[in-house]
């Protein structure tokens, strides 16, 4: 999808909007999958609802991206422009034990910043790929630690409402690997309550973490994480495991040999083999365990 029209273009240098055409999101997904479509860089958030409004009276569909890690996308010419936003200076500001942190910002950088001011809790999301706004929109966590568990406010754009919201963290559901934010409410920025603890304790944690996950998952691959959501009391890598299933290829999407929960990128896959890949693989644990996983990983396909 293109955002071409001339008064289009007018409005959205008005607004301040980056337009980088023809971007593969192949570039910006860790996977490295995903077609081409034009990418428009928010550098105010005070634009979007103005800048949905416009692109809804051009009827150029959208979506919203963040980090790109927990994501597959179609192949091919994509039928909507991605909005994302740009990265502000600075992204994180402190405030005794708050933390008020842009969405855009890196989720690691973001922890080892606030450990370097003596602010712990978050030592499990140090290998979690991504941005903050992505890691708090699906509550991300690992290690017996999830990011809702810190959250003390939200800014937002509210998708129903058409407007730019603050909800206290009171206001919000945080259950494993969802939230109760709608599917098109895009995360702006992000206070945080953190407890304090010396620099060296919080480096203490994230080594120990630090090395279970380069124990255990594939980090150095192009991988979405986990591609399915564990099921109550049971994990799916294991059972993917038991199953045999690890080395199972279709085109170049490989479930991982390391971690049978992480479906790997081991060249030119599309977004169809991964796609393939993952029904196979459902479909298997299905007959033999009788349960459907569900999806963790983002499907935007076309
Ligand atoms: N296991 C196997 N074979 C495998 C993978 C795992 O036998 O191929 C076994 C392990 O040996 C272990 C058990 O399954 O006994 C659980 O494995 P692991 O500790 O790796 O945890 P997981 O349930 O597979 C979850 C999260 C990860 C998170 C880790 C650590 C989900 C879907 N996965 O994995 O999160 O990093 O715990 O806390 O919740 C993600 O969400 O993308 C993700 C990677």
């Amino acid at each position: 999808m293109r955002a071409e029209h001339p008064r289009l273009e007018a409005g959205l240098a008005a607004l301040g909007i980056e337009v980088r055409s023809g971007t593969s999101l192949s570039e910006l997904t860790s996977l490295g999958i995903g077609g081409t479509t034009d990418l428009l860089r928010i550098t105010k958030h005070d634009s979007i609802p103005e800048l949905i409004g416009l692109l809804e009276h051009h009827d150029i569909p959208y979506k919203f991206l963040g980090g790109g890690s927990n994501l597959l996308v179609g192949d091919g010419e994509l039928p909507w422009v991605i909005l994302q936003l740009a990265k502000p200076d600075p992204e994180i500001v402190l405030e005794g034990n708050f933390a008020h942190v842009d969405a855009a910002a890196d989720l690691g950088r973001t922890v080892t910043f606030c450990a370097k001011h003596d602010l712990g809790g978050m030592e499990g999301l140090i290998g979690v790929p991504g941005t903050v706004g992505g890691a708090l929109r699906m509550n991300a966590g690992a290690y017996g630690m999830q990011i809702g568990s810190y959250v003390r406010k939200v800014k937002l754009y509210r998708a129903a409402e058409r407007k730019i919201e603050i909800l206290s963290g009171e206001q919000i559901s945080f259950e494993y690997r969802h939230t109760s934010f709608g599917p098109d409410d895009m995360m702006l920025a992000v206070t945080l309550e953190l407890p304090s603890k010396p620099f060296k304790e919080i480096l203490q944690g994230i080594r120990i973490c630090n090395e279970k996950r380069r124990s255990s998952q594939p980090l150095g691959q192009k991988s979405a994480g986990c591609i399915f959501k564990n099921p109550p009391g049971a994990s799916a890598g294991r059972m993917i495991d038991e199953l045999g299933l690890k080395g199972l290829s279709v085109g170049d999407a490989k479930v991982s040999d390391r971690h049978a929960n992480f479906f790997v990128n081991a060249g030119r896959a599309s977004a169809k083999d991964m796609l393939t890949l993952i029904s196979d693989v459902r479909g298997r644990v299905e007959n033999a365990f009788g349960v459907k996983l569900e999806n963790e990983v983002v499907v935007w396909n076309a």
